[in-house]
């Protein structure tokens, strides 16, 4: 009898085109999968990274390209910036959000995008770009094959705006899902929350990642063993001291930010408990024993390690401490990707590939 043909999904069947990819975070992630990519990006020190990493880089502005330079890509990423959102709720970032979604369903509507660049000069120039992710996904439905999968990440103020895209979406005939993912319910040695939109043309059911860790609360000091979680057993959070073995002893790191702008009220996170999120700050962190003396600050290696990239990422280039602030945790980029292609979770023979992989000679 023929070997039974199975029509799962399979890594080798997608190929990506991750639109502001910086150095790399949702890239290696792919990489790990065994899913290809090519990045577009204009940064500079970003792409000094991601060529020594040997990820495929279109050194562009994002609005410079369209959906017909990549037809051999099959699946949408992005991670647009959108600093001005992160005073949603309040005056100017309200104001940006109400226009963004207005936007949003001009694009719906199959307004001409030369019309809605013309208004677009109301908008911040980075907070249009929140709009890049929708326009080439309706572009590519209009006028070559639509994508197959779309993935999308952002600071949980842009959650609104995933909610508007998820309508027109679904309207497209994706099925979607959208929300606010803890980078520790991943295995992430780390607090950071991102809003996510994962979508799947044609699919009957498309689900955001679940999660494989216990959520970390504020000022928890240890995490607990083995929960269960609906049906499934998460595992304790991951601590920087099991991300950053070769520390040896404990330590505190303290924030170079002040909790709600009190510089006297800096956050502290100790080493047996995982780090507060990584910034482009991050170098300026200080890391101190249990007696206060100073220990050595993170190095880019260790911040990268925080945010799960490879030990033996070739960080490179202009500011790399922004560089590695801005990134996808790689580990949580292979939980959304798998959640969007339909890859099923992430191995642990994929996870160890992505820890243990080295840049290309
Ligand atoms: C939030 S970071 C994305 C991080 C990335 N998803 C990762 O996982 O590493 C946003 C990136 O967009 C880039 N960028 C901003 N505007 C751009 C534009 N118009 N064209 C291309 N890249 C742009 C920035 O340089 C920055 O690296």
């Amino acid at each position: 009898m023929p070997p039974e043909q199975s029509d799962a999904p399979r890594p080798a069947d997608f190929r990506i085109v991750d639109l502001f990819a910086g150095p790399g975070g949702l890239d290696i992630a792919a990489h790990a999968l065994g899913v290809r990519s090519t990045g577009v990006e204009w940064d500079m020190g970003a792409i000094a990274t991601r060529t020594r990493a040997g990820l495929s880089t279109v050194p562009k502005d994002v609005l410079e390209c369209g959906p017909d330079q990549f037809p051999e890509a099959n699946v949408l990423a992005g991670g647009p910036p959108c600093q001005t959102f992160t005073v949603a709720g309040h005056g100017a970032g309200r104001k940006a959000l109400d226009t963004v979604l207005q936007f949003v369903q001009r694009l719906a509507d199959r307004e001409k995008w030369a019309s809605i660049e013309t208004d677009l000069v109301e908008l911040d120039p980075r907070t249009r770009l929140v709009l890049q992710p929708l326009r080439w996904a309706l572009k590519a439905i209009d006028e070559l094959e639509p994508y197959e999968a779309i993935v999308l990440e952002q600071v949980p103020a842009v959650l609104p705006v995933w909610n508007a895209y998820a309508r027109v979406l679904r309207n497209e005939g994706y099925e979607t899902d959208h929300g606010v993912l803890h980078t520790e319910e991943f295995g992430v040695p780390q607090t950071r929350r991102r809003a996510v939109l994962v979508a799947r043309r044609g699919a009957r059911r498309v689900r955001l990642p679940e999660a494989t860790h216990h959520r970390y609360r504020r000022g928890e000091q240890s995490s607990h063993d083995d929960l269960t979680l609906g049906e499934s057993l998460v595992e304790p959070w991951v601590t920087m001291e099991q991300a950053l073995p070769h520390r040896t002893g404990p330590f505190t790191v303290i924030s170079n930010y002040g909790t709600g702008g009190v510089a006297e009220n800096r956050g502290r996170r100790h080493s047996h408990q995982p780090s507060a999120t990584v910034t482009g700050k991050v170098s300026r962190n200080r890391v101190v024993a249990p007696d206060g003396t100073d220990l050595p600050r993170f190095t880019f290696a260790e911040a990268g390690l925080l945010q799960t990239f490879p030990a033996a990422y070739p960080w490179s280039g202009t500011d790399v401490s922004q560089q590695i602030g801005n990134a996808v945790p790689p580990r949580l980029g292979m939980h959304i990707i798998s959640a969007a292609l339909g890859l099923g979770r992430p191995t642990d023979a994929a996870l160890k590939r992505l820890a243990s992989w080295t840049p290309p000679t």
